[in-house]
């Protein structure tokens, strides 16, 4: 079973064969919608609406616990994350893949760990690489596979939102290193890490990231939406590739 968690322009995979929803609780509450359990290129999958079904929910108000806990409750073999992303790097467009091996925690705020509270004894994981290896080599080359525009080595970094990011918040986060930027990179990959699920995200660059298509170009939130209903059709594609395998 590989489990996937749909983004921004991602609720539903039209993809999923014989699907079917049945809500999973957890003792950190909710996940953010009912999981769909069915096939893609005849494997089990999983699918999670990360925002909810209606995209309700911003970044910062995601249960990331509940959903990472649901999601592991099937025994995966890995999670795949399907994100939007801004695009610092320079060679990065609107519409390309990336495929993050590093991450930045810029968040605030978030339930970060399954290892809290008066019942529990403080837990540390390696988080050396982030991102699993083997899965981030099966969704490149299965991008390649197709086609894609993939870049499968950079730094994401994780930003609070719900507003997008200034053109000097930009500027900083290039300086330390980042080539793009969401919201919800973080704490997911690090609570796959506490249960031990590979973890891998295959990102869409829905935008130049502030101050990056001009100083003063504003970003269009219409843009972003034509980019990512384009461009999530390619990564459903990828994902089906990859479970397809060669044939
Ligand atoms: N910044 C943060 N998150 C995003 C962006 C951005 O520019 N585009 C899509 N998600």
């Amino acid at each position: 079973m590989l489990a996937i968690i749909g983004g921004s322009g991602m609720t539903s995979l039209t993809t999923l064969a014989q699907a079917s929803r049945r809500p999973v609780p957890t003792p950190w509450g909710e996940p953010s919608a009912a999981l769909s359990f069915g096939r893609i290129g005849g494997q089990p999958v999983v699918f999670l609406a990360r925002h909810g079904d209606q995209h309700s929910i911003p970044p910062h108000q995601v249960n990331y616990r509940a959903n990472v806990w649901a999601l592991a409750q099937s025994a995966p073999i890995g999670i795949v994350a399907v994100a939007a992303v801004g695009g610092i790097r320079g060679d990065l467009e609107p519409g390309d893949l990336v495929i993050p091996d590093q991450i930045i925690d810029y968040t605030w705020g978030r339930a970060s760990t399954f290892h809290e509270g008066p019942d529990s004894s403080v837990r540390h994981v390696d988080f050396t690489e982030p991102y699993d290896r083997a899965l981030r080599a099966r969704l490149r080359d299965a991008a390649l596979a197709i086609g894609a525009r993939v870049s499968d080595s950079a730094v994401y970094a994780a930003t609070q939102g719900p507003r997008l990011e200034s053109a000097a918040e930009i500027n900083r986060l290039e300086r330390d290193g980042a080539d793009v930027v969401g919201m919800t990179g973080m704490p997911e990959a690090a609570l796959a890490r506490e249960l031990g699920v590979p973890y891998a995200a295959i990102t869409v660059v829905a935008n130049h990231a502030a101050g990056r298509a001009g100083s003063r170009q504003e970003i269009s939130l219409e843009a972003i939406h034509t980019v990512l209903a384009a461009s999530m059709k390619q990564v459903q594609a990828v994902i089906e590739r990859m479970l397809r395998g060669d044939d």
